[in-house]
């Protein structure tokens, strides 16, 4: 098996070649592809670091070169470069598209995100690479092999949505960044930062719904005995498109001066929410118990617990006996 992933990822290797290149040295890569990542904000080095590339817009144009290469059809079908026709002949996945590879922990390229350049709201903006056995979306963090030196050295990892946003932050030189793109985040994932460092910093779109609806996900992290702080940008906003807009001077000091802890954050936005209504109140404060009573260290947990009593003027008292409520049934 070992064979079969490394013809895998000799075939991920090749394509990302082949895209780099066709980004690159070709006069449609060169007019379509690297003048919007121009457009974008994407330095050379950038672009030749992270091996962006670009996808010809032709059904057959990477296939026919990785056959006429000799690569097999059966690895350039599992690793989702090549689709299969009823008739059996191949056509590319990627079509004029810029491309992002991913990359494992090692650097080796192991899946594609391709980003259409049509405003079409019909046509899917990222199409990325089905799993297969040298991809597998839940435990792979986008930017992890550039950022993991970073990342340990300030002990904290930047956890953003898009492929985007770690360019730009990488660029800005903030480079302890990754992101789970396209999935929301796993538990593999969150054990995979907490080998670097125990604590994570989330940046993610300044959208209110989409904050929301992260929030219980990251109950997870706290389960995990990782710390996590969170910072929010604009509404419309991500990480990428506010430090073009900003700069990186103004970007480390947005996250500096509004970077929160998530309890607390979690606590004020819920409490905004409920208002005056009492039962509401009485509803958010055991969510919010919930949340502490995922942290195993129990003296971390009484530290949230009496923050908290304050920001929902609340005895100590009774959030501690519903913490330790939680507990028992957790037990
Ligand atoms: P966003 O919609 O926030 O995209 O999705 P983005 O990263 O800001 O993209 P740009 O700036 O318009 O280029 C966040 C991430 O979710 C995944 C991608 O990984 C994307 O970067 N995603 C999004 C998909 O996989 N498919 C999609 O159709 C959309
Ligand atoms: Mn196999
Ligand atoms: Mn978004
Ligand atoms: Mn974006
Ligand atoms: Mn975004």
């Amino acid at each position: 098996e070992q064979n079969h992933r490394e013809s895998l990822m000799i075939v991920t290797g090749f394509a990302a070649k082949f895209f780099h290149e066709s980004l690159l040295e070709t006069d449609e890569g060169q007019s379509i592809g690297l003048s919007y990542f121009k457009e974008r904000g994407f330095t050379n080095a950038t672009i030749s670091k992270f091996e962006l590339g670009y996808s010809p817009d032709q059904w057959e144009a990477f296939t026919g070169d990785a056959l006429k290469n000799g690569y097999q059809e059966e690895f350039l079908v599992e690793s989702g470069l090549s689709v299969k026709r009823d008739n059996g002949s191949l056509y590319d996945r990627y079509r004029g598209r810029v491309m992002f590879p991913i990359h494992s922990f090692t650097g080796r390229v192991i899946a594609f995100g391709g980003r259409t350049l049509k405003k079409d709201k019909n046509v899917p903006k990222y199409v990325n690479s089905p799993e297969s056995e040298i991809y597998h979306k839940s435990s792979i963090l986008y930017g992890l092999y550039f950022a993991k030196k970073a990342i340990r050295e300030e002990d904290n990892c930047y956890l953003v949505e898009g492929y985007a946003d770690v360019l730009s932050v990488h660029q800005a030189g903030i480079e302890n960044v990754v992101a789970s793109s396209g999935t929301s985040l796993t538990v593999e994932q969150i054990k995979l930062i907490g080998r670097f460092t125990k604590n994570i910093t989330i940046l993610y779109d300044g959208d209110a719904a989409g904050i929301k609806a992260s929030l219980r996900g990251l109950d997870m992290i706290l389960e995990e005995g990782l710390n996590v702080k969170v910072v929010s940008f604009p509404e419309g906003d991500d990480p990428d498109s506010y430090v073009r807009k900003v700069g990186t001077n103004a970007f480390k000091k947005h996250i500096e001066e509004t970077r929160k802890d998530f309890i607390l954050y979690k606590t004020d936005l819920l409490l905004k929410e409920a208002g005056n209504d009492p039962i509401k109140k009485a509803e958010i404060i055991r969510e919010i118990v919930e949340s502490i009573a995922k942290i195993p260290d129990s003296i971390k947990a009484s530290v949230f617990i009496k923050e908290c009593s304050h920001l929902l003027q609340i005895d100590e008292r009774a959030l501690l006996s519903e913490l330790n409520k939680m507990r028992l049934g957790k037990a």
